[in-house]
């Protein structure tokens, strides 16, 4: 019989406060309900002294921002993502495969910017930067579908930061839009990694 994989489960300081946060806002019914609870839970989080995200989440990687799984949820189905971004590293715009998203800064400073669909021609998107925002420590902020188009970035020349990503299921893949010309970007789809957490 082949065995299955462990849930990614993370041990570190306040990992049963912070699973019990989010489950309970998980629980709380539809998706605007469930992620405007899962704000104020992050933002909480952020800020408990008795929370302690694992040291490996600090450790930036040379070549590309860090995904690390820390925790999923086998009774709700959720699955948190610590992120750490060196100093100029960041994302095209991109989608969310469909899922909500809440996602909080932990440590430093992201530039994220909000992009709005304009017209689409088969892979040809138009995108018009819809509003942006500069979010420090202790900041959250959440995205539904179809409102999910946006950049995500280190606002730092020498700082890294470390955010915090509690998605709706695990993301494996998610639509990714390059620059042609003007407003137009062409859509790739890109499997997402996730890096060794330990
Ligand atoms: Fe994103």
């Amino acid at each position: 019989m082949a065995s299955v994989a462990p849930l990614p489960d993370l041990d570190f300081p306040g990992h049963d406060k912070l699973v019990a946060a989010i489950d309970h806002s998980v629980s709380l019914g539809d998706e605007h309900a469930v992620t405007a609870s899962l704000r104020n839970t992050l933002c909480a989080l952020i800020r408990d002294p008795d929370v302690h995200l694992p040291d490996c989440v600090h450790s930036a990687i040379a070549d590309h921002y860090a995904r690390r799984e820390i925790y999923r949820s086998a009774k709700h189905g959720y699955s948190v993502v610590a992120m750490t971004w060196g100093p100029g590293q960041g994302t095209p715009i991109h989608d969310h495969s469909g899922l909500w998203c809440v996602e909080g800064v932990w440590d430093g400073e992201l530039e994220i910017t909000q992009y709005e669909l304009l017209e689409r021609d088969g892979d040809r998107f138009r995108f018009r930067a819809a509003g942006g925002m500069h979010a420090g420590p202790g900041s959250a902020g959440s995205l539904i579908p179809p409102h999910e188009y946006h950049t995500i970035a280190n606002a730092s020349d020498d700082a890294v930061a470390v955010s915090l990503h509690i998605y709706q299921a695990p993301m494996e893949c998610c639509s990714k839009f390059f620059p042609q010309s003007g407003e137009w970007f062409l859509r790739t789809d890109s499997a997402l990694k996730t890096d060794q957490a330990a």
